[in-house]
């Protein structure tokens, strides 16, 4: 989570990767299903040339079901294969071993053509901090066999995770950076907690979840905090109005009575990142740039 890239960790983690590739023959990209554009690296398609991709929609549970399907079509008619996952709860795993099986099959395919018969295929998790890989590796492979060890010369230093028969997955996920120089990925980011150093002080970030909120799921605060129904079109200063009503209703009160925003805040980012308003997705595909 403490993740801060610099332009020094991100040519070595794209060092890191680029090697790793030379191994894998399917790449599983876990995306937050809340945020899947904002969530996604900027140069994983040109890192992933000529591999088998795999994309999971991890923390489906907090997300939209109906966005949540509406991102799946979104990226299958992109070549993707794609699952909704729960890591946490392991809801979805078993299906991910079916994707990757398809996703395989055309790299298996060429290999019996070439009389090669009994290479497994290699499936590696990449992903931005945060978003899940090291539960979702867990959950997957809670399931498998043990891991099979070093390979001396082919997969020097490297562990692998026997998934079944034929596949085979890199026991250490890719570690990769997020869009951070779009200051909406950088928001996106923050609102669901993957990033800690502040582009914005709490403050500002609940007016923005208000202003979000208010636009695409209007009732999840009128519901959550019982406060009046706002109307359709706010700006910052009637999103300030919001939080002071939500002090209020929550009793988040300074010495004096005033109403206590900072605590509103934080509160109010803290029932957002715990799917306590309920399930919500703050990206479309349709607003994909
Ligand atoms: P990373 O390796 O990609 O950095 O992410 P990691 O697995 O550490 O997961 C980050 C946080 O996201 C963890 O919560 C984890 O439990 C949570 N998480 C992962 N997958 C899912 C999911 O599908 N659904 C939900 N709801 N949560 C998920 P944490 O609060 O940091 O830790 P903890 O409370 O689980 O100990």
């Amino acid at each position: 989570m403490q993740y801060q890239w610099y332009p020094g960790h991100m040519a070595k983690a794209k060092k890191i990767m680029q090697e790793d590739m030379k191994l894998i023959d399917v790449v599983i990209e876990l995306l937050d299903a809340r945020i899947p554009y904002s969530s996604k690296n900027p140069d994983i398609d040109q890192l992933t040339k000529n591999k088998s991709r795999v994309i999971l929609l991890n923390k489906a549970d907090m997300a939209d079901a109906r966005v949540n399907s509406l991102w799946k079509e979104y990226f299958e008619s992109r070549g993707f294969f794609v699952a909704m996952v729960n890591s946490r709860e392991g809801t979805g795993i078993r299906q991910v071993q079916d994707i990757v099986n398809k996703a395989c099959e055309e790299k298996r395919e060429r290999d019996r053509k070439k009389g090669i018969l009994y290479r497994p295929v290699r499936a590696m998790i990449v992903g931005i901090p945060n978003v899940g890989k090291s539960t979702f590796i867990n959950s997957f492979v809670g399931r498998a066999t043990a891991k099979t060890g070093n390979k001396p010369g082919v997969t020097k230093g490297k562990q692998w995770i026997r998934l079944d028969k034929y596949t085979e997955l890199l026991d250490t996920p890719g570690i990769l950076w997020p869009k951070f120089e779009e200051q909406t990925v950088g928001l996106h980011l923050a609102l669901v907690g993957s990033i800690n150093d502040n582009i914005l002080d709490t403050a500002n970030l609940a007016l923005e979840l208000i202003l979000k909120l208010n636009k695409s799921y209007p009732q999840a605060l009128t519901d959550r905090y019982n406060i009046n129904q706002p109307p359709a079109e706010l700006d910052l200063k009637e999103a300030g109005k919001i939080l002071e009503e939500i002090a209020i209703k929550r009793a988040c009160l300074q010495k004096g009575g005033e109403a206590d925003t900072q605590k509103a805040a934080y509160l109010l980012l803290d029932d957002f990142r715990n799917a306590r308003l309920g399930n919500i997705t703050l990206e479309y595909p349709k607003y994909v740039p």
